[in-house]
């Protein structure tokens, strides 16, 4: 077995060696990764044999380019420490910065072993080869990337553990077109999140407080390439992304912007200490995602009305209501919890029916990484 997870040619030989570890992880850290709220990564069960099912054969010639392309595995042996790995003064980190890119760490690693453990119990279950390959080939990535983001937690004392995460953390089931569209979708926005810290920081150097942020662009090239795959996933039923579904679509598109939106205001100190304006961020990769999108989304969202804006603010204000309530506690604070509650579902409300872009959507979903 090799010593790192970054070396692992499959998701189960990279979590033996996270598990190796495991010994050693944080109480704290994996009690933060069990939360289940609405703005926290979620783990995802499916109707494994509806997934299994999926005939590739329409999209073939894509298909067979983009399993070759993740086969020869040009990331294997990235996703570890190396000499160009800084040291990082955890100790004089400035509390408030530490505190909220610990949460952005432990958030990403959830996010990351939630299409793991996704993606290998679809591998398990399957019996179709094609769509056996492809979930291992995706799992084996984000094995990777979780152990690499919990190889960062460690250092700061705190890592999540994921063999207790797998067994414990609640499973929610999603019917396999939700599975589509929100992973889709996730993936096409994590790479869009990754590239811009990326290129960003590649522009101000002097920003980049952790070692981490130099894997991004591997990284999200891996993100690229599983988004491109689901896009394929529902080239193959033309029903998926048309009629009532598109309803589907904008009501995903909405829910993961937005969700974005409010996790990412909940961290001023890290994206202070990152020189980005958090709304500048997220306007950018909205702009990104909903360019990728376009491969097979027959609609996007119109970002740039005035009503977005204004209701991510309204919806961004709402959630501080709820969490001063949960803090405030008693008769008053669960009281505010609910009105800042009932006002976060009208403004989600009020950001759903913005009217949508229509697109025509290509031939050829593919696409290669261009930011
Ligand atoms: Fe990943
Ligand atoms: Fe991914």
């Amino acid at each position: 077995m090799p010593a790192h997870s970054a070396d692992a040619t499959t998701a189960e030989e990279g979590l033996a060696i996270q598990e190796e570890q495991a010994k050693l992880d944080s109480k704290f850290a994996t009690d933060v990764a069990m939360q289940n709220t609405l703005l926290t990564p979620r783990f995802y069960t499916t109707d494994f044999d509806e997934l299994d099912a999926i005939d590739v054969s329409p999209v073939r010639e894509d298909w067979d380019a983009l399993i070759a392309q993740m086969e020869a595995d040009p990331n294997k042996g990235h996703f570890k420490k190396d000499e160009s790995w800084d040291h990082v003064d955890w100790e004089n980190m400035d509390p408030a910065l530490k505190k909220e890119f610990i949460d952005f760490l432990i958030s990403s690693c959830t996010a990351e072993f939630s299409g793991c453990v996704l993606y290998k119990e679809m591998k398990r279950r399957g019996n179709n080869k094609d769509i056996t390959q492809l979930f291992q080939l995706m799992a084996r990535d984000e094995a990777r990337h979780a152990g690499f983001i919990n190889d960062a937690l460690r250092e700061a004392g705190v890592a999540v553990n994921l063999g207790f995460l797998t067994q414990k953390k609640k499973y929610t089931f999603f019917r396999p077109k939700f599975i589509y569209y929100a992973t889709y979708l996730s993936e096409k926005i994590g790479y869009a999140r990754y590239i811009t810290i990326f290129r960003h920081l590649e522009a101000h150097p002097e920003h980049r407080f952790h070692p981490i942020f130099k894997w991004f662009r591997e990284w999200c090239n891996d993100e690229f390439s599983h988004g491109e795959a689901f896009a394929l996933l529902m080239k193959t039923d033309p029903k998926l992304t048309s009629g009532v579904n598109v309803l589907w679509i904008k009501f995903f598109l909405t829910a993961v912007y937005a969700t974005m939106y409010v996790r990412d205001h909940q961290r001023p100190a890290f994206h202070e200490a990152l020189g980005v304006d958090p709304d500048w961020y997220a306007h950018e990769v909205f702009t990104k995602t909903s360019e990728l999108s376009k491969q097979i989304f027959p609609i996007t969202l119109d970002i740039d009305n005035p009503r977005w804006q204004r209701n991510l603010e309204r919806l961004h204000r709402a959630n501080v209501a709820i969490a001063e309530g949960k803090k405030q506690g008693g008769v008053a604070g669960k009281l505010k919890q609910w009105i800042g509650s009932a006002r976060a579902a009208l403004t989600f409300a009020a950001l759903y029916t913005i009217p949508a872009k229509k697109h025509r959507v290509p031939e050829s979903t593919r696409l290669e990484p261009a930011y």
